[in-house]
């Protein structure tokens, strides 16, 4: 059991001792990307309050801690001169997490590509294989002595779909030609990372993580409604497991992606795959699909829970909390996953203070109603083990801003006052230390304890 964050996030300090420039300070630069045209240059200015901040995740009795390195603050330019005051701080704050018995997770890649390597290409350039191979022995070096999580990559369709097909997040680009590319860099990467660690660090226990989004046809009866789904699946769910796991894209189900051979070159089939020690479910919500003959490559559009009149969060995703069971049920059914960890699941609510409280009864519920899905999934069988709520603290939502908040506690971006929301609390309570705790293992309550 633990919290989930990301550098970017809630680090700021964007150019604070010798940090290089990400494409997610670029993009936030230019106006109208961002909501409000809100950027990460401060957030939650974890960088020089991370102490208060784990102290405060030990008081509410986290035993998991999961971050994100930030690339460009130890190679600022992506690659070749490394910055040790970067290094320096995730020492300190991986030194700082296990003076508590905090248990660091960390993830070498949540989108924050430095901009020196976007500059050439980015994802799009082949390239990219050899530079995160430099980033990611450099991290397991300094940070493998004391690290035993990691995962590779966060959330890879995410960072592809949204950044180098949409252009909706950074670096902004669109279109299916720099998708397919980035794809297929990612997927390599996804698999050179993992091979990495494990040469390095031989008993560290090495994962990635996926965005997951449980899929129904809108129209059930209707065989049209069914084949969009299915292609959405193959898009969504399956795009960067499936090679990972040895099966290939998931060309068959959406012929279009046959056009990623152009990016392949001879024996790259054999350097996709990679055994995971655990596979990272990020699930938050239930998306329906309905059949669009105008959408090109998909002929599919996901209908929003506005049009369906269904509860939904400040992110217009349907609340749904059996969501995560099916999602849990579906990859359990890849015989090759050894283990599913739900690195994330949370929800993002308007938040009040009143009284200098924050009473947020909804995430609340939401919380617990998904806890008790993965442990219903966990007492089938389902070889579960792990859950991550997202997030710590409030933070820098990408696109969105600070709009949408996720945290268990509520952050004054203002003042940068912390209130433990009443989400936050109970949480807390849940996880309820036993007195006789000896390592974080075997923290937890009953309940907790059952993950
Ligand atoms: C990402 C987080 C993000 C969260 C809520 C996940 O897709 O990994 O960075 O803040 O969902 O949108």
């Amino acid at each position: 059991m633990g919290v989930s964050t990301a550098a970017h996030q809630i680090e700021g300090a964007h150019t604070a001792d010798g940090k290089g420039p990400s494409i997610w300070d670029t993009f936030s630069g230019i106006k109208g990307k961002i909501q409000s045209g809100h950027h990460a240059n401060h957030s939650c200015d974890f960088y020089n309050r991370y102490g208060e901040d784990i102290c405060l995740m030990d008081q509410m009795n986290i035993p998991n801690f999961r971050f994100s390195l930030a690339w460009s603050r130890i190679l600022p330019k992506g690659h070749g001169q490394a910055n040790q005051k970067g290094i320096d701080y995730y020492n300190r704050l991986i030194d700082g997490c296990l003076e508590r018995n905090i248990e660091p997770w960390v993830t070498l890649y949540h989108w924050d590509l430095p901009q020196e390597l976007e500059h050439r290409g980015g994802w799009t350039n082949r390239d990219i294989v050899s530079w995160f191979q430099e980033y990611a022995h450099l991290c397991a070096s300094q940070f493998g002595d004391r690290i035993k999580h990691w995962m590779v990559l966060n959330e890879p369709m995410v960072f592809v779909g949204a950044g180098y097909f949409l252009g909706v997040h950074a670096p902004g680009r669109r279109g299916i030609k720099s998708f397919l590319a980035a794809t297929h860099h990612a997927a390599l990467c996804q698999a050179e990372g993992g091979r990495i660690l494990r040469n390095a660090l031989p008993h560290a226990e090495i994962g990635t993580t996926y965005s997951c989004s449980h899929l129904e046809p809108f129209r059930p009866t209707l065989i049209r409604d069914h084949g969009a789904t299915r292609r959405v699946d193959a898009i969504l769910n399956r795009l960067f497991i499936e090679p990972g796991l040895g099966l290939g894209y998931p060309i068959a189900d959406v012929p279009y992606l046959r056009r990623i051979q152009e990016f392949m070159r001879p024996g790259d089939e054999a350097l996709l795959p990679f055994e995971f020690d655990f596979i990272g479910i990020q699930n938050y919500t239930r998306e329906m699909v309905k059949y669009a003959f105008f959408t090109p490559f998909l002929q599919a559009a996901l209908v929003p829970p506005k049009k369906r009149g269904v509860a939904s969060t400040v992110m217009n995703w349907e609340v749904y909390p059996p969501a995560i069971y099916h999602i849990l049920h579906k990859y359990n059914k890849y015989p090759q996953i050894k283990k599913l960890i739900i690195t994330e699941n949370g929800a993002a609510f308007p938040d009040q203070v009143v009284n200098g409280e924050v009473n947020d009864t909804q995430r609340l519920h939401y919380i617990q109603e998904h806890l008790k899905q993965v442990l219903k999934a966990k007492q089938e069988g389902v070889k579960v083990d792990g859950y991550f709520v997202w997030s710590f603290t409030d933070n820098f939502e990408w696109a969105e801003g600070y709009h949408p908040r996720f945290g268990l506690v509520y952050v004054d971006f203002e003042t940068q006052q912390r209130i433990v929301k009443a989400s936050g609390k109970w949480y807390t309570e849940f996880l309820n230390p036993s007195p006789f705790w000896t390592s974080p293992k075997n923290r937890g309550g009953d309940a907790a304890a059952a993950l």
